[in-house]
């Protein structure tokens, strides 16, 4: 497993110069995060735009009975900037599509992962969970139109 893993990063770390660097990445980054799901399950399909989706606007209810999902702060529509519902602060477009800065990082990514999954669905996400989620994170490119 971490062989995988070190192996793949070190691929990683020659797509940040180029262009759209984030597209690559965050195709690399399905590319690992497929690899490990193969390895915890020889059967795993691979990663759908549909149960990234359903991941993305899953509602999880939390100890105090809130409810929330992944788009309670990114928004329904990843290619939109967001806002965090705790501190209020705006957040950047989580799409590669949109944003260039995202997926540039492996580390800040896998960090982010543990720290939000643990924070909403108390575990950390399975490599299936991230491998669709930045799936269907590709295929959102179009910010919703401003009223
Ligand atoms: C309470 C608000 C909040 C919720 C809910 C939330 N996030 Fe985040 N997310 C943030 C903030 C704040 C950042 C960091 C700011 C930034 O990078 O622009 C971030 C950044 C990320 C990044 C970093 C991407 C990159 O490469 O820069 C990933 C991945 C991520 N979130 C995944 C998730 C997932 C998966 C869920 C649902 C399980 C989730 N987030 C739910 C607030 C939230």
């Amino acid at each position: 497993m971490k062989k995988i893993n070190l192996l793949l990063v070190a691929l990683l770390g020659l797509a940040a110069v180029t262009a759209h660097a984030s597209i690559a990445n965050a195709e690399k980054l399905i590319m690992i995060y497929t690899a490990q799901a193969k390895n915890v399950n020889a059967d795993y399909a691979g990663p759908t735009v549909a149960d990234g989706k359903f991941f993305f606007n899953r509602k999880i209810k939390l100890g105090n009975g809130k409810e929330m999902a992944c788009a309670s702060c990114h928004t329904a529509n990843p290619a939109d900037s967001g806002k965090n519902v705790v501190t209020h602060k705006s957040i950047k477009p989580l799409s590669p599509a949109v944003n260039a800065q995202r997926f540039a990082d492996f580390e800040k990514v896998e960090a982010k992962f543990t720290e939000h999954c643990i924070e909403i669905i108390g575990s950390d996400c399975t490599a299936a969970e991230k491998a669709s989620y930045i799936t269907y994170l590709l295929t959102e490119k179009t910010p919703t139109p401003k009223k």
